[in-house]
């Protein structure tokens, strides 16, 4: 196998880990996909422990928004010191991203893939996703309804990749956004009908 591969491959199982789903299983013994949103993702764990322990809660939302996001980097960061190419990074981060999305240990199942996106574009794209986060925690902090805020900045962070980044390759950029978009919509569906619950 060549390397390209090996990393495509490596960057698909690392992604697919559903930290989330593991550590409100271990630490807090409820099962989140079958709970609140039945997401994999650090809002639902949230969601779903604060009804029994809202200072667990914080705490395991926490670390599985930095898992979900560090997994990605790590792969990343592997191949760049490996010496593969900005083409293969980009390959290594989408490919990260659907692990998470869909991942190999769930039924191709998973997560809606703002943590895992949001940590392979800060090495991607550290500029436009230090904006994305700007937006994101905006949206958090007023609006309180988690879906809008990775949304919007989810779309910060390619709008901004047009100005910024004008002359690079914007197709994988494109379709991780796509892939994070086509995830949420039951919650696009929730919000048009006014029925998406605010985390707090
Ligand atoms: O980051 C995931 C968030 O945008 C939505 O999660 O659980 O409310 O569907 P959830």
């Amino acid at each position: 196998f060549n390397t390209n591969v090996q990393f495509f491959i490596a960057a698909y199982l690392v992604g697919g880990i559903p930290f989330g789903l593991l550590l409100a299983k271990k630490f807090a013994g409820v099962d989140i996909k079958a709970s609140g949103s039945g997401s994999i993702g650090a809002t639902n764990v949230l969601r779903v422990v604060k009804e029994t322990n809202p200072s667990l809660a914080k705490k395991l939302g926490a670390a599985t928004l930095a898992l979900d996001a560090f997994k990605g980097i790590l792969v990343l960061a592997v191949a760049y010191f490996t010496g593969l190419s900005e083409a293969t990074l980009w390959g290594i981060a989408v490919l990260a991203v659907i692990g998470h999305c869909f991942s190999p240990y769930l039924g191709l199942e998973g997560g809606k893939g703002i943590a895992t996106g949001m940590g392979v574009m800060m090495f991607m794209l550290p500029y436009e996703t230090i904006i994305a986060l700007i937006v994101w925690a905006v949206g958090a902090k007023t609006i309180r309804i988690s879906s809008i805020s990775s949304l919007t900045g989810v779309a910060a962070l390619l709008i901004s990749s047009f100005f910024i980044h004008p002359d690079m390759a914007h197709a994988p950029v494109v379709f991780i956004v796509f892939i994070l978009y086509y995830k949420h919509i039951p919650n696009i569906i929730r919000l048009f009908k006014g029925e998406e619950k605010r985390v707090v």
